[in-house]
């Protein structure tokens, strides 16, 4: 017949533009072997409740196989005539096996099969993000474990604010890492329910068994609401949200260390490994890889928008729109995947400076708030009073173009005459750190118990 898909009721085939506008192959091959997958376990179903022969089914399962080896193998020849990875399955499974091919589709639809498959490869993406993220907690854990006790700047507003410590530093991304892959471990979770025997949107009428291809398939339950199971992409969004917000922290770890690799900072010497050069300029050693994660937060926070907004406002149940969910949650997924890639490795391999770092965290009076503290201690001065003679006292020291530490006792007592000797022992920046021991403060005590608890943590998996 003129079409190839749906001749009965079709006399010609579609226009050029009409194929090119609605073929998905071209992208949608990647779902080949979770749609093999899952047309596997409708046989086998299809077997067991009799609604298909054994030999039927033997025969499709193999064949299944076949058609699976030659699209691994290279060797399948994907057609746009036949729209997406399910027809050009069926179709070379017909040409595989013969009459048995037709009976595959049976109490199913592609609406059903096309969210099994998206649903096992979201699912499959989500298991690949967890140790790729552990990976690059390790990287950072290594960090920690060398410097727990570095002195560095700590910064509000890029501002020195108080010293704290590299490893302390280095944790603080551990702690957000750790939530991203809860959110993907999450994610999966409520993503594990099966599609598959939900048919076009209504169920059918086929005495077909649900809770068996559910199990085949991994699935914790099939889900429970047809219209539901095959026009909801919530899993996917999921997916994307967590993407995004796993990118937008690596976004802030790469800009500190676009900034820190600068000579003006010099806070930690990336790699030639991950590092370009220029071709003008001999001099320069740039950070390319830590710019590019910087920016991969865009096309994944596009991918999440781009999918919500061809989510809303579609009536139930299934529509073409929802075609359009694939690329977007391929392309975010792959660049997720090579941005915490690129930054295990990048951080694995950067070398921090001691040296810049403890001469960093010295400068801007960053141990005045530790000298407001010692009056509130040491003098019994109210905390606002404290913070005023402080004040007057990085006044002085800043127009003397000196540090807090290197004005005289008398200096300090023309300010505040009970000011005793004993206030410069909170005036270095190692005490001002050590002294931070509140639950998860900035002491490298507090830091190595946390190294301490991520290293069980991983290791109990
Ligand atoms: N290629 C389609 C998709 O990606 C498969 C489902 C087609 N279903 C349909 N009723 N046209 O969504």
């Amino acid at each position: 017949s003129a079409n190839q898909m749906w001749g009965g009721r079709f006399a010609a085939g579609p226009d050029a533009i009409m194929e090119a506008i609605n073929a998905s192959i071209g992208f949608d091959q990647r779902l080949a072997g979770e749609d093999i997958e899952g047309s596997r376990a409708h046989a086998s179903m299809l077997a067991a409740t009799g609604i298909l022969t054994t030999k039927d089914a033997e025969a499709i399962r193999e064949g299944l196989l076949t058609v699976l080896s030659e699209i691994e193998g290279g060797t399948f020849e994907f057609s746009a005539a036949l729209e997406d990875i399910h027809m050009n399955v069926e179709a070379r499974l017909k040409q595989v096996v013969g009459e048995a091919a037709g009976r595959l589709h049976t109490a199913r639809s592609r609406n059903d099969q096309v969210a099994t498959d998206f649903r096992l490869w979201v699912r499959s993406q989500c298991d690949a993000a967890i140790p790729a993220i552990k990976t690059l907690q390790e990287a950072l854990l290594g960090q920690a474990e060398a410097g727990a006790d570095w002195v560095m700047p700590g910064f509000t507003h890029l501002q020195t604010a108080q010293p704290v410590t590299w490893g302390h530093h280095m944790l603080a991304y551990v702690e957000m890492l750790g939530r991203d892959a809860a959110r993907f471990a999450d994610a999966r979770a409520r993503m594990n329910e099966s599609p598959l025997g939900a048919a076009a949107l209504a169920g059918t009428s086929f005495p077909i068994d649900r809770e068996m291809t559910a199990k085949a398939l991994g699935f914790d339950r099939p889900m429970a609401n047809s219209l539901d199971a095959v026009s909801d992409r919530d899993f996917a969004l999921e997916f994307l949200s967590s993407a995004t917000i796993c990118a937008m922290h690596l976004s802030r770890l790469a800009e500190e260390l676009v900034i820190w690799s600068s000579a003006q900072f010099r806070f930690v010497a990336m790699s030639d490994r991950f590092s370009t050069g220029s071709s003008i300029m001999p001099q320069k050693k740039n950070p390319d890889a830590a710019e590019l994660i910087r920016a991969k937060i865009g096309r994944i926070l596009g991918a999440n928008v781009a999918l919500l907004t061809v989510m809303k406002g579609l009536p139930l149940a299934y529509s073409k729109d929802m075609q359009e969910d694939k690329e977007q949650v391929f392309d975010a997924a792959d660049h997720l995947m090579l941005a915490l890639a690129a930054m295990a490795g990048m951080v694995a391999d950067m070398a921090a400076n001691r040296e810049s770092l403890a001469a960093a965290a010295g400068s801007g009076f960053s141990t005045a708030t530790d000298l407001a503290d010692w009056l509130v201690r040491a003098l019994n001065m109210p905390f606002r009073d404290a913070h005023h003679v402080t004040g007057t006292l990085v006044g002085m020291a800043e127009s003397r173009g000196c540090d807090l530490a290197d004005l005289s006792l008398a200096d300090m007592q023309g300010v505040h005459e009970a000011i005793t000797e004993d206030v410069f022992s909170v005036l270095t920046v190692e005490a001002s750190v050590a002294s931070r021991t509140s639950y998860g403060g900035t002491a490298p005590v507090q830091v190595r118990a946390q190294i301490a608890r991520w290293r069980d943590a991983h290791k109990a998996g």
